[in-house]
């Protein structure tokens, strides 16, 4: 199976505050995204497509490996994974997409998601349990309802897909759309969406607390 990665890194991080796109932020001295494209590589895709923000393509693409193909991205992730996807060379059989906000994501979650689709599966996705009480509040903020959290999970990226089916989803897909996930897409268009296990360390960093996370795990020798 031959499959490609899309990395989404067309975005401002503006909840992170940076002062910079979030994926050319450092994380232990090299920026979110090369540890993204790293992990994909090391899990087995063997093409690399990253989504960058127009304005800033050339610091991307003065960082990222030689191989690694850059276009630019949209307004919203959607757009910038379309964009991404038709970036992408006539031998994958597979796609992956994969957020650059996930720079410690484990090598073993790509060999996951690539293992299900080996086997057949035309989506995806890594998941994990959600551990807190979970409630329903109304525009009050008074609590009217606690949610049985036992089929809640959390979704992570890399999302796996069958090319052929992700490329028809997002052809049958509003050009306006803005939906925050890739499995999202593909439900829409009648796609069956699978689990495998996520990671703790699949972890987006979003706001300045999640550097630091990162930052810490490195130390102490997590990742
Ligand atoms: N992304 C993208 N194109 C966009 C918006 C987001 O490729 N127009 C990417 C981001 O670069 C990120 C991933 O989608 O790797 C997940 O999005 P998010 O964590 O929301 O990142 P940002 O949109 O950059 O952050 P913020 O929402 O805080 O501005
Ligand atoms: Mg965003």
């Amino acid at each position: 199976m031959h499959a490609a990665a899309i990395v989404a890194a067309a975005g401002s991080g503006s909840r992170l505050g940076a002062g910079l796109p979030k994926a050319l932020v450092p994380l232990a001295g090299r920026p979110l995204v090369c540890w993204a494209v790293d992990t994909l590589l090391d899990g087995g895709v063997s093409e690399v497509v990253v989504v960058v923000p127009a304005a800033q393509r050339a610091e991307f693409e003065a960082v990222l490996p030689r191989g690694v193909a850059v276009v630019d991205g949209g307004a919203s992730r959607t757009a910038s994974v379309r964009a991404g996807l038709a970036a992408i060379g006539p031998a994958a059989t597979a796609v992956l997409v994969h957020d650059a906000a996930r720079p410690l994501t484990p090598a073993a979650v790509v060999a996951r998601v690539l293992a299900a689709l080996e086997a057949g599966t035309p989506a995806v996705i890594p998941v994990l349990p959600v551990v807190d009480t979970t409630v329903l509040v109304d525009d009050d903020g008074l609590v009217t309802d606690a949610v049985p959290r036992a089929p809640l999970r959390r979704v992570q990226t890399p999302q796996g897909f069958d090319r052929a089916s992700l490329v028809a989803a997002y052809a049958a897909l509003d050009p306006g759309a803005d939906l925050t996930d890739d499995a999202a897409v593909v439900r829409r268009a009648g796609v069956p969406v699978s689990t495998v296990d996520g990671d703790e360390r699949c972890a987006k960093v979003t706001v300045a607390h999640d550097l630091t996370l990162a930052a810490l795990a490195l130390t102490v020798g997590e990742s």
